[in-house]
């Protein structure tokens, strides 16, 4: 039997401004992960320094294996050095890598539990395809393979949640490619980030009040409805993606996500009916100052086209840096999704159906 509810207090919207009321309830220190992030990702980014490396050779290609909470950092990785890597990073949610996999290839292989069972089905055939791998775990089986096979290995702290620790599971990623000269200026991104998100925390944390938070502002539009989000291809569609995924995990409700300009080739076409169903979306659109201007415009005339939507929310990017603005509407979305968990009375840590499935998986 799976209880679906696990906080079972419901919060009323102008208690988003009492922390008092529902950080006790905050089971697995969401929040407290959210507040730390900036000092998460300035200790990750020493972690990839002390790393191991890989053999330093001439890669073709870079392969990210992880899953959930812990593949969205290969999305991070394969978006923000899409226009600096020279060759292409692919992000792989399976059990199986793609044929392409051979001894030119660098795996980065990312489990935060170690115990995916997708994610060391793809350890093991990385190591048969003759790949160089390393792996970023805070312990499990993948933790205790890296080390029998001599793997380099990032252990990561334990004791949050996978999709709490993306500075972990992303940041030692770049500090290992810079370190095998794949990519430089590194540190001033990761500077900038820290410096960055430091700023923003003070905008979203639960001490800030709804008029001036975003964060809790957008959970109360959202509250009730469908969130579809709408980020842009090579800029913000990996926040897009983040977003879905932790109001999913976080306030255990629905949403959906899509980009620009594909969502202009479908999508768009959807909004005609039922009445019902579309009064129920709000619209979320994440915007980068990178944007192709003709994204832009796309932008403005889609905004035509999807009046039967509840209402339409827009963000743009912040920060010094290209990191700093990838994880500016990363960091808006974590927060927003944690104030829905407490409007939903929602105890945002636990994910008891996907623990429930890999039980079950697990038993057979
Ligand atoms: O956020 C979560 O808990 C999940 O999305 C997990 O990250 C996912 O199930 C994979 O587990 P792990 O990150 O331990 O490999």
């Amino acid at each position: 039997m799976i209880e679906y509810r696990t906080g079972g207090l419901v919060v009323s919207e102008g208690q988003l401004d009492s922390p008092g009321t529902y950080l006790p309830f905050d089971s697995m220190q969401m929040f407290r992960a959210a507040w730390e992030l900036p000092a998460q990702c300035a200790a990750a980014w020493r972690l990839g320094q002390e790393a191991a490396l890989p053999p330093a050779k001439r890669y073709r290609n870079i392969v990210v294996a992880g899953l959930g909470g812990s593949a969205i950092g290969g999305d991070l990785l394969r978006v923000f050095t899409a226009g600096r890597l020279g060759i292409p990073v692919v992000v792989n949610r399976d059990y199986r890598l793609p044929r392409f996999v051979d001894d030119g290839t660098l795996v980065f292989v990312v489990s935060y539990s170690g115990n995916t069972e997708e994610t060391l089905s793809a350890y093991e055939d990385a190591r048969a395809k003759g790949a160089s791998l390393v792996a970023l775990t805070a312990g499990g089986k993948l933790g205790e393979r890296a080390k029998a096979d001599g793997v380099p290995l990032v252990a990561i702290p334990a004791g949050i949640a996978p999709r709490a620790a993306t500075g972990y599971l992303f940041l030692p990623t770049l500090a290992v490619l810079e370190r095998l000269s794949l990519l430089e200026g590194m540190a001033a991104e990761v500077d900038g980030l820290v410096q960055h998100l430091e700023a923003l925390r003070g905008q979203y944390g639960p001490d800030t009040p709804v008029e001036q938070n975003p964060a809790k502002k957008l959970a109360k539009s959202l509250y009730g409805r469908l969130p579809v989000i709408w980020g842009v291809a090579g800029t913000t569609e990996v926040a897009a993606q983040r977003w879905k995924g932790q109001i999913n995990e976080n306030a255990k409700a629905p949403a959906y996500w899509n980009v620009f300009p594909e969502l202009n080739h479908n999508e768009i076409v959807g909004f005609e009916q039922p009445g019902e169903v579309l009064g129920s979306i709000w619209l979320v659109i994440l915007r980068d100052p990178e944007d192709h201007p003709r994204v832009n415009l796309r932008m403005e005339i889609t905004r035509s086209f999807v009046g039967a939507a509840a209402g339409i929310s827009e963000f743009t990017a912040s920060g010094p840096t290209r990191l700093a603005r990838l994880y500016s509407l990363v960091y808006l979305g974590d927060y927003t999704s944690l104030y829905l968990a407490v409007l939903y009375g929602t105890d945002p840590g636990p994910v008891r159906v996907i623990d429930h499935l890999k039980a079950e998986l697990g038993r057979m």
